[in-house]
């Protein structure tokens, strides 16, 4: 089966309720079952979700996800073949926010930390979106 990885850019449907940590244990509950992994960043205002595994599942599962009223504008970045997950340890990782260490990471890759989803390089958004799962959130590393 192909490993398949597929990004997304959409924007929160401020008409309709959003649960967050639900949305997140729905979604780890089926991904599990299909073994899908991948990461979801929401800054209040927009999604960026980063969803591997294979071909058929990451298809079937993105067009569920785009049919869902809570967002809408939705852009697919990215969809192709890879040789190796890179979010292997997360069957729906959830990032949450814009405090500055996001900040600092959407800088890190890219020249201001607004997201333009017509022009963004995907490269560097997965870039960002591993650095946001692997650093620890800013207050565990105050008075170090
Ligand atoms: C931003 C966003 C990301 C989502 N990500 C996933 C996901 O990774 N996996 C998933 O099964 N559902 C995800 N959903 C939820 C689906 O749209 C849908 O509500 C859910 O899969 C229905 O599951 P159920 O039939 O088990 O209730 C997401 C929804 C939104 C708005």
């Amino acid at each position: 089966m192909n490993l398949t990885r597929l990004v997304y850019y959409s924007q929160r449907n401020l008409s309709e309720d959003l649960n967050i940590q639900e949305l997140i244990e729905t979604s780890k509950h089926n991904n599990q079952h299909l073994n899908l992994t991948g990461m979801l960043h929401f800054n209040g205002d927009h999604f960026i979700q980063v969803i591997e595994g294979g071909r058929l599942e990451v298809s079937s599962v993105y067009h569920r996800i785009a049919r869902d009223p809570r967002h809408s504008n939705i852009i697919l970045l990215s969809f192709e073949g890879v040789r190796e997950r890179m979010f292997p340890t997360w069957v729906m990782g959830l990032h949450q926010g814009m405090d500055s260490q996001t900040r600092a990471a959407f800088l890190r890759y890219f020249a201001t930390d607004v997201v333009d989803p017509e022009s963004v390089n995907v490269d560097g958004l997965l870039d960002v979106m591993q650095d946001l799962m692997a650093t620890p959130p800013a207050k565990l590393a105050i008075n170090i």
